[in-house]
C-alpha cells in the first residue's frame, strides 16, 4: 500500500473551462481505519458535466464543492482494507469516490456506496456509464418523463455522449423515429450506422437547422434535451402540439456566466410539457432499470463506447474534454 493518497482539491471557482488554478493535486496521508470503515482504491473516475456545476457557487441540486475540499465525482473503487461487516477486500464499490486515489468508506455517506455485481459480459467501467448513472438517466428520463409512444419522433442532443447514445437506442427499442444531434461527422456516423438512429445531424455544419427540419417531417414529439441554447431552440421550433421536453441537461451553459435560454416562447405556443429531473429522483427503482438495461445489452440491443484517459493527472483535462466535445460515449479516467 502506498503511504499517501493523491487528491485533486478545488482551489478556485472556474470561469469558463477548468484552468490550472481551479484544481490542485496534493498528497495526504492514508487514513487509519476505525471500526465500521473500509479503504478502497479508486480504479475509475467518472467524468461528468455536473462536476462543472458542482465547482460553481450557484444554486443546485447538491451543495457546491467548497474551496479546499477534494473535488466531488463518481467512481468505482476496490476495497483494499476493511473493518466493516458490509464490505470485504476485493469488493468493487460505486459511489462518490472523489477525484482521488483512495476513498474512505464510512458507511454514513449521504449517497451510499453500492457493490458492483460481477456480471460476465460487463466490465468494471460499464458500471459508470451504460449501467451507471448515464444509463439510468437515459432510462428514467426517456421512459418516465418522456413517455415515448411507438411511431413518435424523438430528438436527442449530445447524442453520441454517454447519456444521449443510450437515450436514442432505448427510443428505437420503443419504436420511435430517433434523430440525434452531435458535434462531429464521426459521432454522427457512429450513432446512425452502429446504433441505428434514423438520422444524425452535425450541429457544426452550416445548414444543420435545415437538416433538422428535413429529418423531422412529422415534427418532434419528444425532445430529450442535454445541451440547451441554440440547439434546444432549433428543436423547440419543431415541436408538435402536446410534445414533451425532457430537460436532462444544459451543457452549453455550464461554462458560461449567463446560461439562460433566449426564449421559451414555443413552450407556451405548443403547450409543451417540460419536466426537469435528476436521476437520483428514481433511486428506489435503480435495480429494476439495471436489470432491463442488462437484458437489452445481452440481446445486442444496446451498444456503447468509452473514451478512457490514463492517470489521475489527466482529470482536469478530462473535465474540459466534455465541453470541447472530445469524448465519444462515456468519458472515464483509469487510475
Ligand atoms: N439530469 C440528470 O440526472 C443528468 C444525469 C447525467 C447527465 N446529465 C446531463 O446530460 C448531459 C450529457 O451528459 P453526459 O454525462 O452524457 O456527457 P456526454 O454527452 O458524454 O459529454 C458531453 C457532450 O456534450 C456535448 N457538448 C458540450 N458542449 C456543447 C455545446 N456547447 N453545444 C452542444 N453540445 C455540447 C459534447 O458533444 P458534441 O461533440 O456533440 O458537442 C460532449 O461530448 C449533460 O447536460 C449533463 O449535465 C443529467
Amino acid at each position: 500500500m502506498p503511504e499517501a493518497n493523491r487528491q485533486w482539491k478545488l482551489t478556485a471557482r472556474p470561469k469558463g473551462l477548468v484552468t490550472p488554478d481551479v484544481l490542485q493535486l496534493s498528497a495526504s496521508p492514508l487514513p487509519l481505519l476505525e471500526d465500521g470503515q473500509a479503504l478502497a482504491r479508486v480504479k475509475y473516475l467518472s467524468i461528468d458535466p455536473t462536476m462543472r456545476i458542482w465547482m460553481a457557487d450557484i444554486p443546485q441540486y447538491m451543495p457546491p464543492v467548497q474551496l479546499g475540499e477534494v473535488m466531488r465525482c463518481f467512481g468505482l473503487a476496490e476495497v483494499a482494507e476493511s473493518r466493516s461487516p458490509n464490505f470485504k477486500k476485493g469488493d468493487k464499490l460505486i459511489g462518490l469516490t472523489g477525484l482521488q486515489e483512495f476513498v474512505l468508506v464510512t458507511g454514513r455517506e449521504s449517497f451510499p456506496f453500492q457493490k458492483a455485481p460481477s456480471i460476465p459480459f460487463l466490465s468494471d467501467s460499464n458500471f459508470l456509464g451504460t449501467f451507471g448513472l448515464n444509463g439510468l438517466t437515459a432510462y428514467f428520463g426517456l421512459l418516465e418523463v418522456g413517455k415515448p409512444q411507438s411511431g413518435e419522433t424523438l430528438v436527442v442532443s449530445a447524442a453520441a455522449g454517454a447519456t444521449g447514445s443510450i437515450v436514442g437506442q432505448i427510443g428505437k427499442i420503443k419504436g420511435c423515429r430517433v434523430v440525434g444531434i452531435a458535434g462531429s461527422d464521426e459521432k454522427c456516423k457512429w450513432i446512425k450506422d452502429d446504433l441505428g438512429f434514423d438520422a444524425a445531424i452535425n450541429y457544426k455544419h452550416p445548414d444543420w437547422k435545415a437538416q433538422l427540419v428535413a429529418a423531422t417531417p412529422a415534427g418532434v414529439d419528444i425532445n430529450f434535451e442535454n445541451v440547451g441554447g441554440e440547439v434546444m431552440q432549433a428543436v423547440l421550433d419543431r415541436m408538435n402540439l402536446n410534445g414533451r421536453v425532457v430537460l436532462c441537461g444544459l451543457i452549453s451553459g455550464y461554462t458560461r456566466e449567463d446560461p439562460s435560454l433566449s426564449s421559451f416562447a414555443q413552450i407556451l405556443m405548443k403547450r409543451l410539457r417540460v419536466q426537469g429531473f435528476i436521476v437520483i429522483d428514481f433511486a428506489s427503482k435503480f435495480m429494476e432499470a439495471g436489470q432491463q438495461l442488462g437484458m437489452w445489452k445481452m440481446m445486442g440491443k444496446l451498444k456503447d463506447k468509452q473514451t478512457i484517459l490514463q492517470g489521475i493527472e489527466k482529470a482536469p483535462e478530462a473535465i474540459n474534454m466534455l465541453f470541447q466535445g472530445s469524448n465519444i460515449g462515456k468519458l472515464l479516467v483509469q487510475l
